[in-house]
């Protein structure tokens, strides 16, 4: 074990990086820039036409050969292994994890229990491709005879924030005359706002949901079931609704026929699902030759991941500088900035990747952690988020590690919006890391022609403390090959640290108590039973809610 474990034994990894730490936490990157003029060129990597710079953080040789120390200490070359070799790592819920089955180009076999998946996951692939090329070129209709042109993803949490990220970040690519929807709040503004824009007609609604119980798409499902009804007959279901999912007996109890099922399984988690079934939304949007090409750029990544040194290994190095935060220089939090609109929904996709499956307390061997373990992640499109809450970032007293992603060319080369805003991205990561000092800020203010009184008053407020860190991910376009890889890169980085803190990162039994107990509070909201056994703040709001809609 490491870090602080029940007998208070720390390995020798773990101690030589605090010691490290103690020796680094002064150090400067400006001037360690300054000293080395390969420094860039040393800590840099690339998988295609993705290139990640990892030399503004606060590394230098020896922390990284510490970081990569403790990597070898936690066995993480046979971790990769065990997850390629379908061994039950989610060890919780006995399953093996092998969403990476899901893009496997090799031809080769890939098992889970002694089986091997492929032919099932090739099976369901072609049937996707059928279907989503039968909607696209008008073969499979609605009950009427009309061509499917609204397209609505029904699911919640990794049955809809994998879909709306890469169907948003393809948008470039769609076919012309399908449109995309996704309903996942329960809400009723949600349905409401989406079912108010479309023609029953010409509306496909594809149930997407691993477990076929959760309350949320259901009931989302069941209202739109009920619209389609209303409007063209129970007979014209079998046209209109599709589902994806794990669970064939519930399809059938919803009442959507089996043919129209597209199964996935239990070895895919939830947030790793957009490469299954639960990618036919981008099917359609994008067409399947896209869609191959999303599950070639994630396999690509994929190989680099299995057989790259951990040295060379870029979701391994990502997963270790964030550890190197987290861990030593407690920081636990940081920020994903893509500065591409497209990319606008990938940092709350990968919230839920990150905060879901490393926000775990529990280790392996069935002991409360006493280390910190996945970081809080936000995030936004850049320049946009520059405007909001970048200064706390330059100026705050919290450290916030950031990942910058830019594509050196844009969708829209529109004037030179797109050198503005590459321009952008790197003097962001450039101010942090730099930073200003006190006494740069006062010369500044000096050649301003402010006098002495205003510079003393000012130089303080004008200064940046600089030395924070960041990476840059920098590819040639974003495009399905390239955003495959970005998003199977997150992936692993995140099965990294989550190997490294010894803890599960494939459950999710956090979201569970929540669930449970707004079940005992519905009947009470509706009437139907008493409000007992809360605490006072829940029962006066039952009560002040109850009052509000009488
Ligand atoms: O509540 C969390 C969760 O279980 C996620 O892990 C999952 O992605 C989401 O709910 C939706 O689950 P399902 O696909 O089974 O409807």
């Amino acid at each position: 074990m490491f870090g602080l474990h029940k007998n208070k034994e720390k390995t020798k990894a773990w101690k030589k990086l605090e010691s490290e730490y103690k020796r680094f936490r002064k150090i400067e990157m400006r001037d360690l820039f300054a000293a080395d003029n390969k420094r860039a060129a040393k800590y840099t990597l690339r998988v295609d036409d993705l290139i990640l710079d990892y030399s503004k953080n606060r590394i230098d040789d020896k922390v990284m050969a510490g970081l990569l120390a403790l990597a070898e200490e936690r066995g993480i070359p046979a971790k990769i292994k065990a997850m390629f070799e379908g061994k039950k790592i989610n060890y919780t819920e006995n399953r093996s994890v092998l969403h990476v089955a899901l893009r496997n180009r090799s031809g080769q076999a890939m098992l889970s229990d002694g089986k091997d998946v492929m032919p099932q996951i090739n099976e369901v692939l072609l049937k996707m491709k059928n279907f989503s090329d039968a909607v696209r070129f008008g073969k499979f209709k609605g009950y009427t005879g009309k061509k499917l042109t609204n397209i609505v993803n029904i699911g919640i949490g990794g049955s809809d924030l994998g879909p709306v990220m890469v169907c948003e970040a393809l948008r470039k690519y769609w076919i012309k005359g399908i449109n995309c929807y996704f309903i996942s709040n329960i809400d009723g503004t949600a349905c409401a706002e989406v079912l108010n824009k479309l023609d029953p007609e010409t509306t496909l609604f594809i149930i997407a949901s691993k477990t076929f119980t959760t309350i949320e798409t259901l009931t989302n499902a069941k209202t739109c079931r009920k619209w389609l009804v209303n409007a063209l007959g129970e007979h014209a279901v079998d046209k209109h609704f599709v589902a994806l999912s794990t669970n064939r007996e519930e399809v059938i109890k919803f009442g959507i026929n089996p043919e129209n099922m597209f199964e996935f399984w239990d070895f895919v988690g939830g947030r790793y699902s957009l490469w299954s079934a639960i990618g036919l939304i981008i099917c359609i949007a994008v067409g399947f030759e896209n869609f191959e090409k999303l599950l070639e750029g994630a396999y690509a990544m994929d190989e680099h991941f299995r057989t790259a040194p951990l040295a060379e290994n870029m979701p391994v190095i990502m997963a270790l500088l964030g550890i190197w935060y987290n861990n030593f220089f407690n920081i636990h939090r940081y920020a994903v900035i893509p500065y591409d609109q497209y990319l606008q929904y990938l940092p709350a996709y990968l919230q839920q990747l990150d905060m879901e499956s490393n926000g775990k307390s529990v280790d392996r061997e069935n002991n409360f952690v006493k280390y910190a373990t996945g970081p809080v992640l936000f995030g936004g499109a850049g320049t946009n988020v520059q405007h909001s809450f970048f200064q706390l970032l330059h100026q705050g007293t919290e450290i916030v590690p950031v990942d910058f992603i830019a594509p050196a060319i844009s969708h829209n080369e529109i004037g030179n919006h797109h050198q503005i805003l590459l321009s952008n991205v790197l003097a962001q990561s450039e101010a942090l890391m730099r930073g200003k000092t006190v006494a740069e800020a006062a010369e500044e203010l000096r050649k301003a022609g402010k006098d002495k009184e205003e510079v003393e008053a000012l130089k303080k407020y004008k200064s940046f403390s600089g030395n924070r860190p960041s990476n840059t991910l920098l590819c040639k376009k974003i495009d399905a090959f390239t955003l495959g890889m970005l998003i199977a890169l997150y992936e692993h980085k995140i099965f990294i640290q989550g190997m490294v803190w010894n803890i599960n990162s494939f459950d999710q039994m956090g979201v569970e108590l929540g669930k449970q107990l707004a079940l005992n509070i519905l009947p009470e909201l509706e009437g139907t039973a008493f409000a007992v056994n809360h605490d006072s703040s829940t029962l006066s709001l039952i009560k002040a809610i109850k009052a509000f809609r009488k």
